[in-house]
């Protein structure tokens, strides 16, 4: 369970409270005692950004705001400082924190709350110490004047959704099959109000899509293909948009079999696509943005098998063209391309796809950022980079030129699924470019979907990535 957001009013002299202030706030208002004001004051010089007094019953932290050149690395910034007050807290057994926005900055304030909140995530399903280990932080609560609710409600359903993302990449494929993520999806849609349809195996197979089915082939488990679609009444945009994810929800390779160790172990997380767009659905249906949404998942295991799809394989996609397998583990551009193709029946505004896709993406920028390319106009560029500015997960544009296309000719069909050793992340999206005929873009997210070692409130393990940029891209456009 997500901890609870909410509007505090006054604190009392026993709960934990975090003081978003600078060097001018006069201590005296806050009951510290001589002591604490002197060692408050001596922090202050050292030009320390993050104080914490521990009064023994509670914990009084003082957040200094550093000038940034970029409003938005001071946003980060207070993000980063909300991770370390969530440690503090729990190693403190505290069950809630006030914010106290002194400095009537509501927006530093919310990051604060963001930074504390996502921090706090934990999986322990399957920890029987889990009552132990457990964090004790259930609420915090936010005192600012600015703030309006509706922007702490937002703020409290992202997380819950960011979470949920999370949540469903770190469900080892022992528990998330594709049909079994296909079940997820309709209960968030349940939940959260936007209609689900799921595409069993024999209608996917009536549809022809040869893609999703070629990768298919070496598992026990039927593929799934769900689409999810919120349409409110008085939406900003006359055609929608369209999401697509990727929903591999493990990736041995297939018979081009991944290397163990390393390689293979954390391969569970190769749906996180498919969690960034099924969880953003989520959030923007429950904040009832008034945005016309479409997300497509399609979903299976890949796996070695007698059945398996072999290279020199030819697979009929979707859409009619033709691809040449020569490698079984770039699957994923075999099952994106059927669903950019299926996108086409929307009309959309824009397409917009998640995919842990290459490991040149993650080998090019590591974990810090998310690989973006594509054909969309240079606004609509510049608005996805600026939500990625906003909520830290920074894109970076790859060259996109028509060459690149050289390197995944095939003699014998209209395309290979492979490039060659240089710039794999680029040759994979235009691989996916030709299942394309409208204002597109495509996140390589294999470098930050899943790390393995906290980084801030981006906790280890499934980090949620996309779910905060499309909440922020779709919130702006909805405006
Ligand atoms: N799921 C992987 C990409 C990946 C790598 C995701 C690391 C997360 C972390 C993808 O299906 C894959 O195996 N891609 C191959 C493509 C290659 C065979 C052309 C890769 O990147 O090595
Ligand atoms: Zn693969
Ligand atoms: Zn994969």
């Amino acid at each position: 369970m997500a901890v609870s957001i909410q509007k505090a009013s006054k604190a009392t002299s026993d709960t934990s409270i975090v003081l978003l202030a600078d060097k001018k706030t006069k201590w005296s208002a806050y009951q510290f005692t001589e002591k604490e004001v002197a060692y408050i004051t001596r922090k202050l010089k050292d030009d320390e950004k993050l104080i914490t007094v521990n009064q023994f019953d509670r914990l009084v932290c003082i957040v200094i705001p550093k000038d940034k050149k970029e409003r938005y690395a001071q946003l980060e910034d207070m993000r980063m400082a909300g991770s370390k007050i969530c440690a503090a807290l729990n190693s403190h057994k505290q069950k809630q924190v006030i914010v106290e926005d002194v400095m009537n900055d509501s927006d530093a304030a919310l990051a604060i709350v963001e930074g504390i909140a996502l921090s706090n995530y934990q999986f322990l399903k399957y920890r029987s110490d889990a009552a132990k280990e457990k964090n004790t932080l259930e609420t915090i609560a936010v005192n600012s004047k600015k703030l309006d609710k509706k922007e702490l409600d937002q703020l409290s359903i992202l997380i819950e959704a960011t979470c949920k993302a999370r949540t469903l990449v770190n469900e080892p494929q022992s528990y998330l099959s594709a049909p079994k993520l296909a079940e997820e999806i309709q209960k968030m849609g349940e939940e959260a109000g936007f209609h689900v349809e799921v595409l069993t195996k024999a209608k996917i197979e009536a549809l022809k899509m040869g893609g999703l089915l070629a990768v298919n082939k070496g598992s026990q488990t039927p593929p799934t293909f769900s689409i999810m679609e919120y349409k409110p009444k008085g939406a900003k945009n006359k055609k929608p948009l369209v999401l697509v994810g990727k929903g591999v929800v493990y990736d041995t390779g297939g018979l081009s079999l991944k290397p163990t160790p390393n390689s293979m172990d954390t391969m569970k997380c190769d749906m996180a696509g498919a969690a960034a767009v099924a969880c953003a659905m989520y959030a923007v249906a429950k904040a009832k943005l008034k945005y016309h949404v479409v997300a497509l998942v399609p979903a299976t295991d890949n796996r070695p098998g007698e059945n398996a799809y072999t290279p020199g394989d030819v697979i009929e996609m979707y859409s009619g063209k033709t691809v040449e397998v020569l490698n079984t583990d770039a699957e994923g551009r075999m099952l994106l391309a059927d669903a950019l193709a299926y996108a086409k029946k929307y009309k959309p505004e824009l397409v917009l796809d998640f995919a842990t896709l290459t490991g040149a993406a993650a080998a090019a920028i590591g974990q810090y950022g998310i690989v973006c390319m594509g054909t969309a106009e240079e606004k609509t560029k510049n608005q996805l980079k600026k939500s990625g500015n906003n909520v830290y997960e920074r894109l970076v544009e790859f060259p996109f030129w028509d060459e690149y296309k050289n390197l995944i000719k095939s003699d014998i069909a209209d395309m290979k699924n492979i490039g060659g050793p240089v710039a794999g992340a680029i040759t994979a999206g235009k691989f996916l470019e030709y299942y394309t005929d409208y204002d597109w873009m495509h996140f390589d997210i294999a470098g930050p979907a899943f790390t393995s070692s906290n980084d801030g409130y981006r906790v280890k393990n499934g980090t949620g990535v996309g779910v905060r940029l499309l909440f922020d891209f779709i919130l702006n456009s909805a405006k």
